[in-house]
């Protein structure tokens, strides 16, 4: 069964140069890119993608991280999409990730906990409601019917 997953490729990423290798990466996992975008999110717009997180003490580091430049989105398309975006990508600590997940792209290009390169939808529920965040939702449908 097709499933779709929101990726986000973030600032750290993007100013380190890794969007291609990364859509390498995803393309060679069988992955379809579906659609992209490039943008640079303001403020209201990280706090409300992360509004699960507004009341951690990391949230007002983690909308400055994320408006700190320019992200690209992607909505990524295959059997069992979330979890195996997931798992590429490796856990959210990227220094952890070095030492126990070395070939996870978080290893690659990530940081630490915050500046980690890249995000992943954590459940099917999550990746429809971050991909209608970015995407008009009427052309996302559109492919399932
Ligand atoms: P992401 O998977 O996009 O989801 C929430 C983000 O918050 C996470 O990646 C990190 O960038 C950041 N984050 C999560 N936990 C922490 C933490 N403990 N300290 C700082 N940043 C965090």
């Amino acid at each position: 069964e097709k499933e779709k997953t929101l990726a986000i490729i973030k600032p750290d990423g993007i100013l380190g140069n890794y969007s291609d290798k990364i859509k390498n990466i995803i393309t060679g996992y069988g992955f379809s890119i579906t659609r992209e975008m490039r943008i640079q999110l303001d403020e209201d717009a990280v706090r409300s993608f992360y509004a699960e997180h507004s009341s951690k003490s990391f949230f007002l580091s983690l909308v400055k991280y994320m408006t700190s430049g320019p992200i690209l989105v992607m909505i990524l398309e295959k059997d069992n999409a979330v979890a195996d975006w997931r798992k590429l990508i490796g856990p959210t600590d990227a220094e952890k990730a070095k030492v126990t997940h070395p070939q996870s792209i978080r290893a690659m290009c990530g940081f630490n906990m915050e500046r980690n390169c890249v995000h992943g939808s954590d459940s099917t529920q999550s990746a429809s409601r971050e991909i209608s965040f970015f995407f008009d939702v009427q052309d996302t449908r559109h492919d399932e019917l």
